[in-house]
């Protein structure tokens, strides 16, 4: 994986849309505004292949990305955004329940939080969905640029402590504006594709 072909494959709404094929998905999640299209156009070096909006809310679908024919990049829909309203948070469940329920075409999670607050209620609710397929996770401590240096190591553990994940989970502080820790989050990617497909065989 080099990350030099990016295809958009498909934007899902439902059940019927998602895909289930043997390719290894790189799932990412986080709630709306988080910056989870910012963390992948990082990572792939584009400008804007994942949209990136300055208003909560405007991913409600699941994105695919096909990476180098070697890995889905997942863009799960943002949640939590108070506006929105209940028949789309309903609709939102029914999704990532469907999602969930076929989880063994996660290779990686990865799981996008605000790195200057405890994560809220709903990260709560998607780290127990994440536990529960038991696939390798990630915690990306997003917008870490506009945390002080002192409080760092502090919203980190806090950050663990309160989704009820072990000291010892794979926690990266990330920067989607300056890229800080980019490479290590790629990398993070590159061992799962590489245990996925050395199960798979
Ligand atoms: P939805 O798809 O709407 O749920 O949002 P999203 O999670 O995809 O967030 P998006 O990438 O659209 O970013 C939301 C806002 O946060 C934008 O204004 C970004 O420029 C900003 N942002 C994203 N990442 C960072 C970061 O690491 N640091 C700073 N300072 N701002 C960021
Ligand atoms: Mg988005």
């Amino acid at each position: 994986m080099n990350l030099h072909n990016v295809e958009f494959i498909k934007s899902a709404a439902d059940a019927r849309g998602l895909l289930g094929d043997d390719v290894p998905q790189i799932v990412f999640s986080g709630k709306s505004n988080v910056g989870k299209s910012s963390v992948i156009n990082k990572l792939l070096n584009r400008k804007n292949i994942a949209r990136v909006s300055s208003k909560p809310g405007k991913t409600v679908h699941i994105n695919y990305f096909l990476i180098d024919d070697a890995a889905y990049f997942v863009d799960l829909p943002g949640y939590g955004y108070a506006k929105v309203a209940k028949s789309e948070q309903a609709r939102w469940s029914a999704l990532m329940e469907i999602y969930f329920s076929a989880a063994d075409h996660i290779a990686l999670g990865i799981m996008i939080v605000d790195a200057r607050h405890a994560p809220t209620r709903d990260d709560i609710t998607m780290a127990k969905w994440f536990k529960a397929t038991c696939c390798p996770l990630v915690i990306v401590a997003n917008k870490i640029d506009k945390v002080k240096n002192s409080e760092k190591d502090q919203n980190l553990a806090l950050i663990l402590k309160t989704l009820d994940l072990p000291p010892e989970t794979n926690i990266i502080a990330f920067s989607a504006e300056k890229g800080t820790n980019k490479e290590l989050l790629l990398q993070s990617i590159y061992d799962a594709v590489e245990r996925w497909v050395e199960l798979d065989v």
